[in-house]
């Protein structure tokens, strides 16, 4: 089975107040998509990693992606398109243009938005797209979670126990994916009508969504309080494992 993958980092750094694309923006002195493109390619054999870039920083993103992939890997940076879905689409025209994919294999999608998801995850959303055509990781909610209408009313409160705060990467089937993205074509065009995850358009198309376990260090970075937090995440890492007298760290 080989696996490909779309790394979305098409998007603005606008809610992170950066005139930098999120993507390009420093992590640990070293950009965010970088983190996250090393992530993936640590945790799968990829084949094929298409990143979606502004269309004014393909140059760019390329730059931050140099020397990441091992040798056996094709890296293709594509322009994004006006909605994460539309970025998507353009990722996986790539991927499918190859040709080096078979129906059964495996497309990741995932968001440069979270550089952080550890290989555990990434493997085992990988094994239960093969198995079951589309999985997605996902965490327990810990909130209670209401359905709110336009003028502030509570109109639900779903059972807690039902719900999962969805992640990336979601993983599917390269013909699952194809047929979702093409019967939900007609809503990329702008983000208000656009799917703001892949395993909705699997769900729209009425196929099987599996959840496996999500990463909790898999934070989204969407503001500069996250990139702060990504960024101590990052340090616990790398922080060396000393052994005080009486063992204690
Ligand atoms: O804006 P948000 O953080 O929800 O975007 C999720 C992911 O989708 C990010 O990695 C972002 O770069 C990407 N994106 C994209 N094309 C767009 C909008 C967002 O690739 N038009």
């Amino acid at each position: 089975m080989r696996v490909a993958a779309v790394l979305t980092a098409a998007g603005s750094g606008s809610r992170l107040g950066s005139d930098l694309p999120k993507a390009l923006v420093p992590l640990a002195g070293e950009p965010v998509v970088a983190h996250a493109a090393r992530a993936l390619v640590a945790a799968a054999d990829l084949t094929h990693l298409v990143v979606t870039a502004p269309p004014a920083h393909v140059v760019d993103v390329a730059a931050a992606l140099a020397g990441l992939a091992p040798g056996g890997c094709r890296v293709d940076v594509v322009p994004g398109g006006p909605s994460r879905q539309a970025s998507v689409a353009a990722g996986l025209a790539a991927v499918v243009a190859s040709g080096d994919l078979a129906p059964a294999d495996v497309v990741l999608v995932h968001d440069a938005a979270r550089p952080l998801v550890g290989a555990d995850a990434v493997r085992r959303v990988v094994a239960a797209a093969a198995r079951h055509g589309a999985a997605i990781p996902g965490l327990a909610v810990t909130d209670t979670v209401k359905v709110v209408d336009d003028a502030g009313r509570v109109t639900a409160t779903p059972d807690r126990r039902t719900l999962r705060a969805v992640q990336t990467p979601q993983g599917f089937t390269l013909d699952v994916l194809r047929r979702a993205h093409e019967a939900g074509r007609d809503r990329a065009h702008d983000e208000a009508t656009a799917a703001t995850d892949d395993a909705g358009l699997v769900e729209a198309l009425g196929l099987e969504v599996r959840v496996v376990d999500g990463d909790p260090r898999a934070v989204k970075i969407t503001t500069a309080a996250d990139l702060a937090l990504a960024e101590r995440l990052l340090h616990e890492d790398a922080a060396p494992i000393t052994t005080a007298p009486g063992g204690h760290r």
